[in-house]
């Protein structure tokens, strides 16, 4: 078959032979594809999700079944206590200033410490262009610290969290544009725990954007207090245009 489609036998050989050294990472990645898969059936399973929930309703959308049930199925898959996810959230970039402008008041302190955040969240914060209404502009403080070797800067977050007035800490788990690497729910993991431990009332913040189902923990599930999830691609293309916000803590406040 290879032969009648002018496919060399030098690269079939080659194609097999990586394809066998490759062959643990893609047993790990279908592993998680069939725990994340069964996670999010047993979330349609336990909420009883049927056709009724598919029905539209008018008015103000008081006792919208649907959404409701939506939002405990995102809950339950992400291990926190509540989610906001809806189709008026018209971005991830939305999704975040939502969540920020939800949770800053003037004056108050925000760190990114995973460097720079995502292109787009720049404009929110105010980092770039000359918007009259962003968080800087509204009297929010920004500070942030830099990855090293694609893992957190433990010391000085530490010490900075020490020094005290951080009301929340923002960390960017993929790359966005940037060449580093994404950080991993361990190193995610580590650093809520020394913040935590310094001083618990911090707010950690997680832009999860392409970091659903990649590990078998999600950002909510190791203490971040919110987090924002971002329908991928796929999903989007099949007209499923929601995003949505996690929180760990039933109040989004
Ligand atoms: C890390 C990260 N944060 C935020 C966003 C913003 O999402 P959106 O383009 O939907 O506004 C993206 C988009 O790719 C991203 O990669």
């Amino acid at each position: 078959m290879y032969n009648e489609l002018g496919i060399s036998k030098r690269v079939y050989e080659t194609a097999e032979k990586v394809e066998k050294e490759l062959e643990e990472i893609f047993k790990k990645i279908d592993d998680n594809c069939m725990k994340s898969s069964m996670k999010v059936l047993k979330a349609f399973k336990d909420n009883n999700v049927s056709t009724s929930d598919f029905f539209e309703v008018t008015g103000y959308g008081y006792t919208d079944m649907g959404r409701e049930k939506l939002e405990k199925i995102y809950s339950q898959i992400f291990g926190a206590e509540d989610a906001l996810v809806r189709p008026q959230i018209m971005s991830g970039t939305h999704a975040l200033g939502i969540t920020l402008f939800g949770l800053l008041k003037y004056g108050d302190t925000m760190i990114s410490i995973s460097g720079e955040p995502y292109d787009t969240l720049k404009s929110v914060i105010g980092l770039v262009g000359d918007s009259s209404n962003s968080l800087i502009k509204c009297g929010i403080k920004y500070e942030q610290i830099e990855l090293i070797n694609n893992d957190f800067d433990y010391e000085k977050i530490a010490e900075r969290v020490k020094n005290g007035n951080v009301k929340l800490i923002e960390i960017q788990r993929s790359r966005g544009y940037s060449q580093r690497k994404s950080l991993t729910i361990s190193k995610i993991e580590k650093v809520i725990k020394t913040i935590k431990d310094i001083d618990k009332n911090v707010i950690v913040m997680v832009d999860n954007c392409y970091g659903e189902f990649v590990e078998d923990k999600e950002p909510t599930q190791v203490r971040s207090r919110y987090f924002y999830k971002f329908i991928n691609e796929k999903f989007r293309s099949r007209n499923c245009n929601f995003r949505g916000i996690c929180s760990r803590k039933k109040r989004f406040s």
